[in-house]
């Protein structure tokens, strides 16, 4: 047998290093090759052990034929099972990434309790808290009489092993992949190679067994799930549950999803008794505005198959550095550089000497290019310390050329905001009809610049 090498492996990506290197050449991260030992590592366990066989053809088939609906556990909570597409699928395993702190263990205890009530076994398994730890957060949301079994543990075959016993379980939820180890990798726990281990062993539990597994993943400041990026690829559903710190509404993100759509969005409240779930999405948005205020544009969104209303608001400032500041939250900055340089060379309105700021209310993250005409709303708005009407929305995507283009699903979007008292939009021409929204006023301009004049008048530079 070889003997056993020392390899460094990137905690980022993943990827393997004879010898050690400041940063990775695969991704390019600094500081981020650990030392692991090869002899446990995947592909390298089990079946090293075992000599090699010759290898057994398998039956080929065509992609015709029967095909079964995912069967489904529905946890009854609407918004969660709104972003898993429908509820846990039996015999998948399900990633749910956050920060830490957010709610994700609150989250699942909720869940698990709501199924065990509904007559499933629910196994919870975690690694990070104590179990009196655990029975004062049920307590807490007014669970602690649920039916769901609950262990500290942090070993994958002690895991097996319990969870063997008895009915299948219907759920297993693993708190968190991080804390997880195997004896079939020795390198410590955390570490790329286990995390990719113990979660592979999870997910062949899953599929050979059909009990839905879901895995909790911490996120690292940049936004990615810490280390085991590799899990992303191995599940088959990965949710992300998001929110701002000062906030208490959180978001549940579908980022891949093989049994369901992945641009959901689940929306709850943090409250003193757990997560309530908001059907609403766009009232909680729309916050408390201030009709009168410059600078405001709300815009008509749509987050999967849901229409959400977000107020974006801008403040244009004169500038004393030599370099005007940028800052945006809850947008994509390159996207406002190019808002910028459009209204600058296409409709003559010059920012050179201001700063800029942008920001999407209630914390919340726009990530469609159909905001670009609610930015440059709330920017030549703020500019010209002309406030816009309340009550009108705003959506459209920018081209580099100035014109405004037309984007999906217009007439939903027209539909919500006229369900919360919108009585005029502006939006794109042409593209699909929106049909059914006679009450609204619509504007559609063909350029950004027909909008400026409509803003600031005829003598806007
Ligand atoms: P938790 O589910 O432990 O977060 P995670 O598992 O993602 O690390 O939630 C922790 C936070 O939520 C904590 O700061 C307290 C808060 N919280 C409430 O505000 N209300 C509640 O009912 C509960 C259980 C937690
Ligand atoms: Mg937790």
């Amino acid at each position: 047998m070889a003997k056993p090498r020392l390899q460094f492996v990137c905690q980022n990506c993943g990827a393997a290093h004879t010898r050690w290197a400041g940063k990775c050449d695969a991704c390019g991260a600094w500081n981020t090759l650990v030392e692991e030992g090869t002899a446990g590592g995947i592909g390298s366990g089990p079946a090293a052990l075992r000599k090699a066989r010759p290898g057994r053809p398998v039956a080929l088939t065509t992609l015709s034929g029967e095909i079964e609906d995912a069967p489904r556990i529905v946890t009854g909570i609407g918004e969660l099972d709104r972003a898993t597409g429908g509820g846990f699928v039996r015999g998948s395993a399900l990633l749910v990434g956050g920060d830490p702190g957010i709610g994700k263990s609150t989250l699942l205890t909720q869940a698990a309790a709501a199924l065990a009530g509904a007559g499933h076994r629910v196994v919870y398994v975690s690694g990070e808290e104590a179990v009196a730890q655990i029975r004062l957060r049920a307590q807490r949301l007014g669970l602690a009489e649920a039916a769901v079994e609950l262990a500290a543990e942090t070993n994958v075959e002690d895991i097996l092993a319990t969870i063997a016993e008895g009915r299948r379980p219907d759920l297993v939820i693993l708190d968190s992949i991080q804390t997880l180890w195997t004896d079939l990798a020795d390198s410590a726990p955390g570490t790329v190679t286990q995390v990719r281990a113990a979660a592979q062993a999870m997910i062949r539990y899953a599929k050979s067994t059909g009990a839905a597994v879901v895995l909790v993943g911490h996120v690292t400041k940049e936004g990615q799930i810490a280390g085991p990026r590799v899990v992303e690829h191995m599940v088959d559903g990965v949710l992300y549950f998001e929110g701002e710190g000062g906030h208490h509404h959180r978001i549940l993100r579908t980022v891949k999803n093989r049994f369901g759509p992945t641009d959901e969005i689940g929306v709850f409240e943090m409250g003193d008794r757990g997560l309530r779930e908001v059907a609403n999405p766009s009232e909680l948005f729309l916050g408390e505005r201030s009709a009168a205020a410059p600078g405001a544009a709300v815009f008509a969104g749509m987050e999967g198959t849901r229409p959400v209303l977000v107020e974006i608001q801008a403040l244009v400032a004169a500038s004393s550095l030599g370099t005007p500041r940028r800052a945006v939250v809850g947008w994509d900055s390159a996207r406002l550089a190019m808002i910028l340089a459009v209204l600058e060379a296409h409709c003559g309105v010059r920012f050179g000497t201001h700063d800029v700021y942008l920001n999407v209310a209630g914390g919340y993250r726009i990530s469609e290019p159909a905001a670009d005409l609610a930015v440059a709303a709330a920017l030549v708005s703020s500019l010209t310390g002309l406030a816009l009407p309340a009550d009108c929305v705003y959506f459209g995507e920018i081209s580099l050329s100035g014109a405004i283009r037309p984007v999906a699903h217009a007439a939903q979007r027209l539909k919500e905001a006229e369900k919360l008292g919108f009585a005029q939009a502006v939006m794109p021409s042409g593209g699909e009809e929106a049909g059914g929204t006679a009450a609204a006023q619509l504007f559609q301009p063909a350029a950004l610049a027909d909008l400026v004049v409509r803003i600031a008048g005829p003598a806007a530079d």
